[in-house]
């Protein structure tokens, strides 16, 4: 009796320890970002760069799925700004989404505004940035849930984490590269640099002592955290001599995938496993090297930057086997072609997108909609407008170079879409006319990329859908000026990655392969180059969503558009009122 009644009351404690902190009343989690000027040297080139609290890259914001964050944003700068935080899903809080003119006006000089949002079923490792300009070329920092339940992939315990945030670094003023290029019609100046954690290695001129390292013992498991916070390329990361494994994209699991090397588009994250050797106690040292994945014909950065993982020595007496600078330096640039895929190598680009599958376990269900209520077929392409009389331009041909979707350029309008969507005073701001089909059909990746006209329209165009519509969206890509892949991001929801091809989209025949069992669960898509992809969304998050290319030459260029999802019947799914202190334009 007494032994029966002791096992209950543990039983009961147990289940108690175990449920608490799942069903405990949320926690708010507050941070305060200052955006500030800093000044920092890179590449021997000092100069005031644009952070978060003087930190580059910037601060973590670390939370618990089923939280709340409050993060207040105060602008010390004289320039505007917004922070948008990539992939967190706003539901219903759109105000607190960032992207500038889109969902909110521009926090202006001196002002604060403070993002408040919950952070529900998602879990893993995502991103925030600056959505404004190109400030986002120094602010952006890591976004990181940890889950409630247990991770479903841990056989082995984890040692650590090591987030790897990979960037650009610019000796310019990237507000200056992105006026100028406004300016002259031309392709933008490419960075200097690509950075580990903000520091490009030892392969860049006066860079050896900006290496980043990462301390590592034998026989462990590691979790990496990788976030593509690059401007303008697509990346491919590997780790010399190690195995990684894939097990969740965009904070969303995965069924584990064992690879040399990913390709990760910018706004993407991976999260890694990594497995260290079992003999290395006595030191070692590994590359970490990341280079552009290239498919434009555009100039480009073709450099690459490099860190090391380094193994921990178990002996104290014997110095580590770590080599000096000048064997490292040899050795390495021999061996990043090693361990790198061919910057050109859109067949393992393409083999590592396609062995991406959502776990969809029990737990973690794969929800994508079977059927859906509407399909959009989007072209998304750069374009060469005629120059105006009397300027001159500079972008091929004496013509100035822009992108589209559908042919039309987004134009970001003066006060912000969500406001004036909320406000019902949509005249003069936006229309929802964008068009559902090309505004004409031809074969979108085999025309002739220079003879054809190619000049493009503007608009601030949207489309509605009601709340709860299973949307398609299928991206074309087009032969215009060159074929490209493009990181498609879609804000406010996930959608599912249900195909993608070469060529021409097909409205018989593809749909009919359409993976509709894993298929991935994602915000950023890369489209294959000259190829299309199609993504299925449940639309369920009232609000206004901006949809653009993650390379910013091309949300420059208008590479962009937008959807509204109406609210639904239940008040739980409606958008919220704005908040208070939402800034004015
Ligand atoms: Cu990561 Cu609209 O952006």
């Amino acid at each position: 009796m007494k032994t029966f009644g002791f096992l209950m009351i543990s039983t009961f404690l147990v289940l108690f320890a175990t449920l608490l902190p799942y069903c405990s009343a949320s926690t708010t989690r507050r941070f305060h970002f200052n955006v500030e000027w800093k000044k920092v040297t890179r590449l021997c080139h000092t100069k005031q760069l644009l952070t978060v609290n003087g930190q580059y890259p910037g601060p973590a914001v670390v939370v618990h799925e089923g939280d709340t964050v409050e993060i207040k944003v105060t602008n010390r700068i004289a320039h505007n700004t917004t922070i948008h935080w990539h992939g967190l899903r706003q539901y219903r809080s759109g105000w607190a989404d960032g992207p500038a003119y889109i969902t909110q006006c521009p926090i202006r000089s001196k002002q604060s505004y403070t993002y408040r949002f919950k952070v529900e079923d998602q879990r893993g490792t995502l991103l925030w940035h600056a959505h404004h300009s190109w400030q986002r070329a120094s602010v952006y920092g890591a976004f990181i849930i940890y889950p409630r339940q247990p991770y479903p992939f841990s056989g082995s315990h984890i040692q650590s984490e090591i987030p790897i945030i990979l960037g650009e670094w610019w000796n310019d003023d990237v507000d200056k590269v992105e006026k100028e290029m406004l300016k002259t019609g031309a392709g933008a100046k490419v960075s200097d640099a690509y950075t580990l954690n903000g520091l490009p290695g030892p392969l860049y001129p006066c860079s050896t002592k900006d290496t980043f390292t990462a301390n590592v013992d034998a026989g462990k498991t590691y979790i990496l955290r990788i976030i593509n916070a690059a401007l303008n390329n697509e990346l491919f990361f590997a780790i010399s001599n190690h195995t990684l494994t894939v097990v969740e994209v965009d904070a969303v699991y995965t069924k584990p995938v064992h690879t040399k090397a990913i390709m990760i588009a910018p706004g993407q994250t991976t999260t890694l496993l990594l497995r260290t050797n079992n003999h290395l106690s006595d030191g070692g040292e590994f590359l970490i090297a990341a280079t552009p994945y290239v498919t434009s014909v555009f100039p480009f950065n073709n450099s690459t930057t490099v860190g090391f993982l380094r193994y921990n020595t178990n002996d104290k007496t014997k110095p580590a086997n770590h080599l000096n600078n000048r064997r490292r330096l040899t050795k390495t640039t021999l061996s990043t072609r090693a361990v790198l895929p061919d910057m050109l190598d859109t067949k393992f680009a393409t083999r590592f997108s396609d062995s991406i599958k959502s776990l969809g376990s029990d737990k973690y269900p794969c929800k994508v909609p079977t059927a859906i209520d509407k399909r959009v077929v989007t072209t998304i392409s750069l374009n060469l407008q005629n120059c105006p009389e009397n300027q001159t331009c500079s972008g091929y041909d004496g013509k100035r170079f822009f992108a589209s979707m559908n042919n039309v350029s987004f134009i970001r309008p003066p006060i912000s879409i969500l406001e004036s969507y909320y406000r019902k005073q949509s005249r003069g701001v936006f229309t929802l006319d964008f068009p559902e089909k090309p505004p004409s059909r031809f074969d979108f990746t085999g025309v002739n990329p220079v003879s054809e006209n190619m000049n493009t329209e503007f608009g601030t165009k949207l489309f509605e859908v009601d709340f709860g519509a299973r949307l398609e969206i299928v991206f074309q890509g087009t032969s215009f000026l060159n074929v490209e892949n493009h990181p498609l991001h879609v804000h406010g929801h996930n959608f599912f990655v249900v195909g993608r091809g070469f060529g021409n989209f097909d409205e018989e025949k593809d749909p009919v392969r359409y993976n509709l069992v894993d298929p991935p669960e994602r915000n950023t898509i890369a489209v294959p180059t000259g190829g299309w992809a199609a993504i299925r969304i449940n639309a369920d998050n009232p609000g206004v969503w901006f949809i653009h290319c993650h390379l910013e030459q091309h949300t420059s260029w208008g590479l962009a558009m937008g959807f509204i999802v109406k609210d639904g019947p239940l008040p739980s799914q409606t958008l919220l009122r704005p908040p208070r202190d939402l800034p004015k334009c």
